[in-house]
């Protein structure tokens, strides 16, 4: 049985936080999520963070709306406010966010990051399979996220060691498209609806850009939602091929 703890944290939390909003969760093994990025965005005279994951050496995934003017991954961290021993900074030298990414409506929002350098991978660092393109996960799996959950460096009372939480994928009919509701841009096709809205407060989001871990596969990138359960993820099985064609491509 999962014993659900309500943060401190997310009280304090700023509003807006989104799809990147803490409501409940717990710590981490350390290290047990190897390829966990931690993402510092600059943007203009901003800074904000986002998670994403390892999935080569050299490439890191994450949620579109994560682009920014300049970003820097830390891999193999478990509490980013320390400068721990497991850690690799490395900025990023390319981002691509996908071509058809739409602001308005969330879709296709995901992201590819090039590694100015090769990603050293260890005990501490890792990379996470991909799934097979259009592979399905069955409403009713239970999967898992892990962020540090901070949207803001404003703001510093996020989590500074990695949060986790298990997590129920729902019937895409969970994220109706009701026209006067959260989710009016639901698109099953690219997206996957995730928690269940019974848990309510309970459950955790994780931060934007985040794996949805099932099995040893992510199948999901956090994008966006309501405050509350059910949180819309990117189905990556959907974009294998865009996935393969943007390595395939930056790579030298
Ligand atoms: C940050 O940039 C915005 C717009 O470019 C500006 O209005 C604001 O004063 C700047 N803030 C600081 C702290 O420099
Ligand atoms: C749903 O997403 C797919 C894949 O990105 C896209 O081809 C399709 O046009 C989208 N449908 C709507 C209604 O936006």
């Amino acid at each position: 049985m999962l014993i659900l703890i309500l943060l401190p944290v997310a009280f304090l939390l700023p509003p807006g936080a989104g799809a990147g909003e803490i409501i409940g969760g717990w710590e981490a093994q350390p290290h047990s999520r190897p390829y966990m990025a931690s993402l510092k965005i600059q943007r203009g005279n901003k800074s904000v963070r986002c998670g994403g994951f390892l999935v080569s050496e050299n490439f890191v995934l994450t949620a579109a709306h994560c682009n920014g003017d300049k970003i820097i991954v830390v891999l193999g961290a478990h509490d980013i406010t320390n400068e721990e021993r497991s850690q690799q900074v490395i900025t990023v030298s390319r981002a691509y966010p996908h071509q058809d990414y739409d602001k308005e409506s969330h879709n296709n929002d995901i992201m590819l990051l090039e590694l100015a350098e090769r990603a050293k991978l260890n005990r501490w660092v890792g990379t996470i399979a991909l799934p097979c393109a259009n592979e399905r996960v069955k409403p009713g799996a239970v999967c898992s996220v892990a962020g540090w959950g901070g949207t803001s460096t404003e703001c510093e009372s996020t989590p500074a060691r990695l949060q986790e939480v298990d997590v129920v994928v729902m019937q895409d009919a969970a994220c109706l498209r009701n026209p006067n509701g959260p989710y009016h841009n639901y698109n099953s096709s690219s997206m996957m609806c995730v928690g269940d809205p019974k848990m309510g407060k309970d459950s955790w989001k994780g931060d934007s850009g985040g794996p949805l871990v099932c099995g040893k596969t992510a199948q999901g990138v956090v994008s966006w939602g309501p405050p509350t359960p059910p949180g819309v993820y990117v189905k990556v099985s959907t974009f294998i091929p865009w996935i393969r064609a943007t390595m395939r491509k930056l790579q030298p």
